[in-house]
């Protein structure tokens, strides 16, 4: 077993095959020992953590508050509107105060480069919960999801259908590590960051999985497993509206692209959704997994505060990748 104790979270690129597996691991302990089982857990009593949020968030907000105090710890949830960060203090100077009050912070940023500054000047572990470049939290939910529906990640084929964002760049961090293949749809000028791609390649070349990228969105769902889309305008966007609807045009997830997929075909969705990137049949389709999706957003970010500030001892045994 790895110790995390310490580590910053910023991205699953830093985190390797079985580190991610640990992850989900610790994940799903927790899950079948406090929700399952009625097991009161509560390892983190005595640490705070710093929650801090420059944009909305229902699902890392909730998640994160009431995973951190199910385990025992106290979160403080702080918007800018709250602290002086921004406004009458600057971030390093924040990242200094907070790291003599709580134990780990946890921030949704505009800028990736700011959770970098937050690493170098905090004194504590410091999780991304949302940059312009990655959402880790948000794929380690989503292969929980996947390996508790398929009983193994290995082999399947998922695709992308929408924009080269945070959303797919996490899920390629994480994905072919864990011998899933990749199919990615996505309009011209929004394709995935090149040093992105760079990565994604060499993990699977390494993984011996495959990746196949394409303008053509049924092309991406042809005999895949899992359909995976996200808003076509993410937070800090707004104004890019009107050009974003146009060339994502032909980039609905609906029953056309479902067809060609495998006939097991599920669909995730990070939330929150809006009609355009994907129809009601398909949302609220029995195979639509967007529920479970949300609620192990709770024991994935659980597992990954709990593994920077101490040594989980699991009692369930490990899934099968
Ligand atoms: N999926 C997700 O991160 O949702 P929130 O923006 O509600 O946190
Ligand atoms: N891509 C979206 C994800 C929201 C959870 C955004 O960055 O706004």
């Amino acid at each position: 077993q790895t110790s995390f104790v310490g580590h910053n979270f910023l991205t699953l690129r830093d985190f390797n095959k079985h580190d991610i597996e640990q992850l989900l691991w610790t994940a799903a302990d927790l899950k079948e020992r406090i929700k399952n089982n009625g097991e009161v857990y509560q390892p983190l009593i005595g640490k705070a953590a710093a929650l801090i949020f420059e944009k909305r968030s229902t699902r890392t907000r909730m998640s994160s508050e009431t995973g951190f105090a199910a385990l025992g710890g106290h979160p403080a949830f702080l918007t800018q509107n709250d602290i002086h960060l921004g406004v009458n203090e600057s971030l390093s100077d924040t990242a200094k105060v907070l790291s003599g009050f709580v134990d780990i912070i946890l921030a949704r940023v505009y800028r990736h480069d700011d959770l970098i500054t937050l690493t170098q000047q905090a004194s504590v572990p410091i999780v991304n919960g949302l940059s312009e470049i990655y959402h880790p939290l948000q794929s380690l939910a989503d292969m929980l999801t996947l390996q508790e529906h398929y009983g193994s990640l290995s082999g399947l084929t998922l695709a992308w259908v929408g924009d080269g964002n945070n959303i797919i760049h996490s899920i390629m961090m994480a994905a072919p590590r864990l011998g899933i293949n990749l199919k990615i749809a996505t309009p011209k000028g929004y394709e995935i960051f090149p040093e992105v791609m760079a990565d994604t390649v060499k993990f699977a070349k390494e993984a011996n999985t495959d990746i196949f990228v394409t303008n053509d969105p049924l092309e991406a769902c042809q005999n895949a497993n899992i359909v995976v889309t996200d808003t076509w305008i993410s937070m800090g966007q707004e104004e890019e509206k009107a050009e974003r609807l146009k060339a994502f045009k032909g980039y609905q997830v609906t029953k056309k692209m479902t067809d060609v997929m495998d006939k097991d075909w599920t669909f995730l969705h990070c939330l929150p959704r809006k009609p355009e990137e994907v129809d009601d049949e398909v949302f609220y389709s029995k195979n639509s997994l967007i529920w479970p999706e949300a609620e192990n957003r709770k024991w994935t970010v659980m597992a990954v505060l709990l593994s920077l500030l101490t040594d989980h001892v699991h009692k369930t045994s490990k899934p099968i990748f």
